[in-house]
C-alpha cells in the first residue's frame, strides 16, 4: 500500500467517503485518489512523489497556476496581520473595485464564502425583487448545492449519476422547473405558461459542468430579453467562467451593456485565487436589496476577510492580456493534441469548446443537452483518465467536467501531455 492508499484508508473512517467533496473520490473512474502534498505553478505532486501536469487547477482558481509567487508573498503579508476580522477591511474594498472596473454591467458586489452561497443569494434577491418563487434552470447545469438547484445539476450530481438528492424537499423542487440546455421554443411557452411566477432564469454562461457545451448563438440574449418581457431576473452564473475566459467573463465577450446585460451575475473560483471565496454582483439598484443597504438578508462570519479578498485581488491584477492570450494558446493547442489522439486511435469523441474552457465526450454524437451528455461511454473515459494519470497528466476524474490551463503551463507540459494522450487514447479504445 503506498501512502496515498493508506491516507484514503484513514480518511474513509472519518469522512463521508474519505473525500470532502464527491467527485474526488473518483467512483465514476474507478480507483483510489492519490492523495496531495504540494503544488507549483502547473504541477501538482502527490505524498508519494509523483508529479503530474494539472489540467484541474482546483476546479478553475488557479488560473495563474498554483502559488504564484506574488499571491502567495501578499497573502503571507496580510496574515500576519489575522486571518479575519469579523469587520470591513480595505482588501475587500480594492476586491470589489476591480470587479466593478472590469464588467461594466456590474456596480455593487457581495463577497460569499463558495458558489453555492452566491447563488443561494442571487436566488434570494431575486424572488424579492419579483415577489415571486419560481426559478427556471437547465439541465446539466450545476449551480452548487442549494436544494433548489440540485434538481438536474450538473458536476458532481451528473458524474455520480444521482437522479436528484434525497433531503431536497418536495417544496424545495416543486418551485424549480428545469429545460433542456438551449430550448428556446420550451423557454417561450413556459413564460407564456407561468410568467407570472416566474422569479428568475439562472443558467450557466457557458454550460461546464456536464462538459463544455458552447451556448447556441442568441441563446443569452434570449433569456435575457425573455426575463426582461416578463419582469423576471437573469441570473447569469459565471462561477467557471468569470474572469477566466476573458478580462470580464463570458457576457464580456457575449453581450454590451446597451444590446443585453444579466441583472445579476455569480462569480466564484478566479475571484479568490485558491481562497474560499465567492460574490454576487448586479447594479447597484438590484444589489441595494441586500441588508443592511435593503431588506434582504444575507451575511458570513469570514465573509469578504482580508486573507481570501487579497488573494483574489492579486490574482487578478495579474491576470493581464498577455496571460489571456497564453491560456488561450494553451487551450488551443491542449485541446488540438488530445482530439488528434482520440482521432488517431479512433475513439469516437466530440471535441467541444468554447472559450479557453473544453472538454471531450466520449460519444459520436455532438452534445447539446445533458440528455445528449448522458450519451457518454464513461467506462472508455475511465481507461482514458487512468492511463493519463499514469503518464504524468492530472485530468478532472469525471467524464463531465472542463478542463482548465493556466498562465504556467509550458510547452514541457504539452509534450507531457503528448505522449501521455497517445498511450491514453489506445487504452479508451480497448
Ligand atoms: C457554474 C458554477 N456555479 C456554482 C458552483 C458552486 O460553487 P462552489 O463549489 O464554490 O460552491 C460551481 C462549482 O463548480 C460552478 O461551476
Amino acid at each position: 500500500m503506498n501512502k496515498s492508499e493508506r491516507w484514503f484508508e484513514r480518511a474513509q473512517a472519518v469522512i463521508p467517503g474519505g473525500v470532502s467533496s464527491p467527485v474526488r473520490a473518483f467512483r465514476s473512474v474507478g480507483g483510489k485518489p492519490p492523495y496531495v502534498a504540494k503544488a507549483k505553478g502547473s504541477r501538482i505532486t502527490d505524498v508519494d512523489g509523483n508529479e503530474y501536469v494539472d489540467l484541474v487547477g482546483a476546479w478553475g482558481p488557479a488560473i495563474l497556476g498554483h502559488a504564484h509567487p506574488d499571491v502567495v508573498a501578499e497573502v503571507a503579508n496580510v496574515a500576519k496581520n489575522s486571518f479575519s476580522f469579523g469587520a470591513p477591511c480595505p482588501p475587500e474594498v480594492e476586491l470589489a473595485e476591480a470587479i466593478v472596473s472590469r464588467v461594466n454591467a456590474v456596480e455593487k458586489v457581495r463577497f460569499t464564502n463558495s458558489g453555492t452561497e452566491a447563488v443561494m443569494t442571487a436566488l434570494r434577491i431575486a424572488r424579492a425583487k419579483s415577489k415571486r418563487d419560481v426559478i427556471v434552470k437547465f439541465a446539466g447545469c450545476y449551480h452548487g448545492h442549494a436544494d433548489s438547484m440540485l434538481v438536474a445539476a450538473g458536476s458532481g450530481v451528473a458524474t455520480l449519476g444521482l437522479p436528484d438528492s434525497p433531503g431536497v424537499t418536495k417544496g424545495a423542487a416543486k418551485d424549480t422547473i428545469t429545460l433542456a440546455y438551449g430550448d428556446v421554443k420550451a423557454l417561450e411557452e413556459v413564460f407564456a405558461a407561468r410568467g407570472n411566477e416566474i422569479a428568475a432564469v439562472i443558467t450557466e454562461a457557458i454550460p461546464a459542468n456536464m462538459g463544455v457545451v458552447p451556448p447556441p448563438p442568441g441563446f443569452n440574449k434570449r433569456i435575457s430579453e425573455l426575463c426582461n418581457q416578463y419582469g423576471a431576473v437573469f441570473i447569469f452564473d459565471e462561477v467557471m467562467t468569470g474572469f477566466r475566459v476573458s478580462a470580464d467573463g463570458w457576457w464580456g465577450i457575449e453581450g454590451t451593456r446597451e444590446d443585453w446585460a444579466p441583472d445579476l451575475f455569480t462569480y466564484g473560483k478566479v475571484i479568490g485565487g485558491g481562497m474560499p471565496l465567492a460574490a454576487v454582483a448586479g447594479n447597484a439598484e438590484i444589489m441595494d436589496l441586500l441588508a443592511p443597504a435593503g431588506p434582504v438578508y444575507q451575511a458570513g462570519t469570514l465573509s469578504g476577510n482580508p486573507v481570501a479578498t487579497t488573494a483574489g485581488l492579486v490574482t487578478l491584477r495579474n491576470c493581464t492580456p498577455d496571460v489571456y492570450m497564453h491560456l488561450d494558446a494553451m487551450a488551443d493547442q491542449v485541446f488540438a493534441i488530445i482530439s488528434d489522439a482520440l482521432t488517431k486511435h479512433r475513439v469516437a469523441h466530440q471535441s467541444q469548446r468554447a472559450g479557453n474552457l473544453f472538454s471531450f465526450f466520449f460519444t459520436d454524437k455532438p452534445v447539446h443537452t445533458y440528455d445528449d451528455a448522458k450519451t457518454q461511454d464513461t467506462a472508455a473515459f475511465g481507461r482514458f483518465f487512468h492511463a493519463m494519470l499514469e503518464n504524468g497528466v492530472w485530468l478532472p476524474p469525471s467524464a463531465y467536467e472542463a478542463w482548465f490551463v493556466s498562465a504556467a503551463h509550458t510547452d514541457d507540459d504539452l509534450a507531457i501531455i503528448a505522449r501521455a494522450a497517445d498511450v491514453a487514447a489506445r487504452a479508451a479504445r480497448q
